[in-house]
């Protein structure tokens, strides 16, 4: 069969090698993909967000499934634009991807149906936000409610921080029309896991858990970024936390979106806090994680294809999921200054010492051909991932496949999966 995935990131190259795995799949496209795609698809230069291009050149193609990979196009619509024209596609529709999509809207799902999170209020208006604001217990937590490059988050540990984000995000406008809304959230105490699952409209199941580092720096310092590395399984994510989710999370989130009349079909990513009162919902996302699905799908014994079409045949009660009874470990190289100003263009060296190293990835994100050569794209780089039989051989493992990459203002944190030594 032909597949065309939709996005460009490393998590998209990991999609790509699980689906080159498969003995259905005869040609990938990737679109518009990038270097490392490049090689298990063709990349073509459609944009992500040109639905009906892409659907023009599925039909063209004969593409029997698409995967979308990123989080715009599926609250955009692009699986809407799909199925209206008969061909077959993974991901959520436009319905469904609004539990990522809007944050008030996901915060009054759970409010609903009594999944655990956070407390909140949605605001539309910045007067009564700060109005709230005044009497609201500190550290306190603004959501932009619309997508914002993951960065619409803001934890304020003062009022006056607090009033300031109100400004930003609502009457500076700094994340457009994701701020016309937001959500004001009780700020929780705990370890973070991500749990990515894959549903098709009624049916759950669960992956392997994963843990991500947000901040640039070591220590969790600097900014939020899309993600510097990840590590999974994570040793927090214990038999009584799975239990727990099972009971009250994972199966009545699914249920509340078939009851809305919006039955979500694809991937749920359930960005959870592990609290001194149980796990609690922080987000939903409807995609694989990136880089969760750098370290999630190396460790996937399934063959993917099979499990894509039963998200979107409705017949997933006949998969059983198995992952990999190991580890594995992703560190993500970055060019020096990101997530804010940063020079990229620069050759990448060492690509070449990972071929056929079993055990090992690179998952390109930002990269581009020159000739031969493969230069540095993007803020981040690319995945270095690499298996272990417990977390601490990955990670030592992952650090020392990183010493054979290098270009000019490599960057990576050096702390990726510390919180092992804790556990
Ligand atoms: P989100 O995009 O909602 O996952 O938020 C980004 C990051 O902000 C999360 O990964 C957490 O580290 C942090 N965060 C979000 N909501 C809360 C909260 N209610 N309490 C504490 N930290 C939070
Ligand atoms: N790594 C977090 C995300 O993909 O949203």
């Amino acid at each position: 069969m032909k597949v065309l995935i939709v996005g460009s990131g490393g998590r998209e190259h990991a999609i790509a090698y699980a689906v080159a795995k498969s003995d259905k799949v005869d040609k990938i496209y990737c679109a518009p993909g990038n270097a490392g795609i490049a090689e298990y698809a063709e990349c073509v230069s459609i944009g992500a967000m040109e639905f009906d291009k892409l659907a023009d050149f599925a039909m063209e193609k004969e593409i029997d499934l698409t995967v979308i990979g990123m989080d715009d196009p599926l609250v955009g619509g692009i699986v809407d634009v799909f199925n209206e024209k008969g061909l077959r596609v993974f991901g959520p529709n436009k319905a469904a991807a609004i539990l990522e999509g809007s944050k008030a809207f996901s915060k009054d799902l759970m409010k609903k149906y009594n999944i655990p999170t956070a407390s909140y209020e949605n605001f539309s208006s910045p007067e009564a936000a700060l109005a709230y604001l005044e009497t609201a217990k500190m550290p306190i937590v603004l959501k932009a409610d619309g997508l914002a490059l993951g960065k619409g988050v803001l934890i304020c540990n003062t009022r006056e921080e607090a009033i300031q984000g109100v400004k930003t995000l609502m009457l500076d406008k700094q994340f457009g029309s994701a701020g016309d809304k937001i959500v004001v959230e009780e700020f929780m105490v705990g370890r973070e896991v991500s749990v990515l699952s894959f549903v098709d409209g009624k049916t759950i199941k669960i992956m392997t858990s994963a843990q991500d580092h947000k901040r640039a720096k070591d220590g969790d310092q600097g900014l939020n970024t899309g993600g510097m590395g990840t590590f999974s399984p994570s040793p927090f994510y214990t038999e009584e936390v799975d239990e727990f989710c099972k009971k009250y999370i994972y199966q009545a989130t699914v249920d509340a979106m078939k009851s809305e009349g919006r039955p979500f079909k694809g991937i749920i990513f359930f960005g959870l806090m592990l609290t001194q009162d149980g796990p609690k919902v922080l987000e939903y996302n409807a995609r694989f994680g990136d880089p969760e699905a750098q370290v999630v799908l190396p460790r996937m014994k399934n063959d993917i294809i099979d499990v894509f079409e039963a998200c979107v045949d409705g017949t997933l009660d006949q998969i059983d999921l198995q992952f990999e009874d190991n580890a594995a470990v992703c560190v993500v190289l970055a060019s020096d200054g990101y997530p804010e100003k940063y020079d990229k263009g620069f050759e990448i060296k060492g690509l070449d010492n990972f071929k056929n190293k079993e055990g090992y990835y690179v998952f390109h994100a930002g990269t581009k051909f020159d000739g031969d050569k493969i230069l540095t794209n993007g803020g981040r780089v690319l995945g270095v991932t690499a298996k272990g039989s417990d977390l601490k051989e990955a990670r030592a493992n992952a650090y020392e496949a990183t010493k054979l990459i290098d270009f000019d203002n490599k960057y990576m944190r050096n702390d990726i999966g510390k919180a092992i030594d804790e556990a």
